[in-house]
């Protein structure tokens, strides 16, 4: 159920639950909420206000309601739950549990893999006993959800466009019959139109963005889009349509960005220089993001692994028969803090780079923009820019990575920076980041003219070379490349050693 505020989807969801612990004796219900007291005020209220006090038992510590039933009959229960501490991760305690009907209420507010999770456990459970027609019920799930939130992308993918979302991995397949949605919005609520006619006017006097979503549960839009100026037409590059559009330059250099985590998705990203032909006919440099890895659950050595086979010495589509040259794997920061699993004496990074060496890519260095929340807002505003300068595109191979920009939303708190949220697109932007700023752009003239002129009002010569020693060493138009807060790997274990 998806649609706008107050139209009476979660009051469905426990209905649908009731009914279900009705007709089955012994029947076990779950309704989930992402925090308690949006539970307590919501679901639960709705439960107390939907049944007389006498009718059930209700166990205050666990939240479970328990439904007697007709003599002999075991009875049904509904479980509340809610994540503890906000962690999908506290889901866990269910994994011992079965429950043939789950609702989740604001599903916007859960990652697909909470779904995922918790679709293993919607089976039957045991000592659930069959309808007064001798039937056992067939396990569903069922969500109600804004069409908004960390989780909306994957809700619409899966429900309004009937394909897997990308989180799901490709053997992930859709079943079109099996899902089902409803539109609703306080329209379709007269009782609470009658009730509360105040309400409506407060929907009308929000802010557009979450108008559209509250009032009329408009389901297309992200609402606070960061990259609203992100277009297939200027920054997706498709060279089946068009193979000219891309001249590569072999000798630019290759940079590989990567944002690695066991829980989550492990994404890497491949960019180079070249040249791009705009929509108006001009050619122009610009980065070219023209290879993405995306996988999951995959250790340090295979993902290392992993990368290297993919670097099979061609641009795509690219006639060139020069090597692909990689010149630098950046990682984010924490990978040289976080100790590695199996040989614990050893930081990820270091596990990484023998990978890497291994197969003859360069040791990983220090990405800029992980460090902290500021470069995380950099890096968010650095795309951003490039973007808007037609300065970055995206090979349409890349096709996860095409698909994750335009959802990526502005942050609530903080409107500089993205939305952190546990979703796929989340590390394919942290990914990005590392690649679009850890090397420092082309446009290094501004800066060079800034020194140059600051450099002409220093009289003394003696200190006008010394300042100009001191500022100009890797900004000078031979040297196109550099990247800015990193630090290098052990020197040894860098492939220009070798
Ligand atoms: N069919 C209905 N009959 C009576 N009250 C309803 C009905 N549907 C919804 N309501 C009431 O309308 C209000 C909004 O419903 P709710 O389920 O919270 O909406 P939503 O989850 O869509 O925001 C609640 O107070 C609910 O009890
Ligand atoms: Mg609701």
């Amino acid at each position: 159920m998806v649609g706008g505020a107050g139209s009476g989807k979660s009051l469905a969801l426990l209905w649908e639950a009731l009914d279900f612990v009705y007709s089955f004796p012994g029947f076990q219900a779950l309704l989930l909420r992402r925090n308690y007291p949006e539970l307590e005020k919501g679901l639960i209220a709705d439960l107390r206000s939907t049944l007389p006090p006498h009718t059930y038992h209700w166990d205050d510590s666990d939240h479970i309601a328990t439904f007697p039933m007709a003599a002999g009959r075991a009875p049904s229960k509904i479980f509340f739950g809610y994540c503890k501490d906000g962690k999908e991760r506290s889901l866990s305690q269910y994994l011992s549990s079965a429950f043939p009907f789950i609702g989740i209420d604001e599903m916007g507010q859960f990652s697909f893999w909470a779904w995922q999770f918790l679709s293993s456990r919607n089976r039957i459970n045991v000592g659930c006993e069959p309808n007064a027609q001798g039937r056992m019920p067939a396990p569903c799930m069922a969500g109600a959800t804004n069409p908004m939130g960390p989780g909306w992308p994957w809700i619409k993918r899966m429900w309004l466009d009937l394909s897997a979302p990308p989180e799901a991995g490709d053997s992930f397949l859709i079943n079109p019959d099996e899902y089902f949605h409803v539109h609703s919005t306080i329209l379709d609520n007269q009782r609470l139109l009658d009730r509360d006619p105040g309400y409506l006017d407060k929907l009308k006097k929000l802010p557009e963005d979450l108008r559209k979503k509250l009032l009329d549960g408009d389901v297309n839009l992200v609402s606070g889009q960061y990259y609203s100026n992100f277009t297939r037409e200027r920054h997706v590059v498709d060279l089946d349509a068009d193979p000219g559009r891309v001249e590569w330059q072999p000798w630019q250099p290759v940079w590989i960005s990567l944002d690695w985590g066991l829980a989550h998705f492990a994404c890497a990203h491949w960019f180079t220089r070249a040249l791009v032909r705009r929509p108006d006919g001009t050619r122009s440099e610009t980065v070219v993001c023209y290879r993405e890895l995306i996988v999951r659950e995959t250790g340090i050595k295979d993902f290392a692994r992993l990368m290297a086979e993919m670097c099979d010495g061609r641009f795509h589509g690219s006639p060139a028969q020069e090597k692909e040259a990689v010149t630098a794997v950046f990682v984010s920061h924490e990978l040289f803090a976080r100790r590695s699993d199996p040989s614990p004496d050893q930081t990820v990074a270091f596990e990484l780079g023998r990978a890497l060496k291994r197969r003859h890519l360069p040791f990983p260095q220090r990405a800029a923009g992980s460090a902290s929340t500021q470069e995380r807002r950099t890096g968010a505003a650095m795309i951003y820019e490039d973007l808007e300068a037609g300065e970055l595109v995206f090979l349409a191979s890349c096709h996860r990575t095409v698909s994750a920009l335009p959802m990526l939303a502005r942050s609530e708190t903080d409107i500089e920076d993205v939305q952190k949220t546990e979703t796929m697109e989340d590390d394919i932007f942290d990914s990005l980041k590392h690649g679009v700023l850890s090397i420092r752009r082309g446009r290094s003239k501004p800066l060079a003219d800034e020194i140059r002129s600051r450099a002409e009002a220093i009289e003394d010569p003696v200190k006008k070379w010394f300042f100009l020693r001191a500022h100009n060493s890797g900004i000078g138009e031979n040297d196109k490349w550099k990247n800015i807060g990193t630090e290098l790997g052990p020197m040894w274990a860098s492939r220009s050693q070798t």
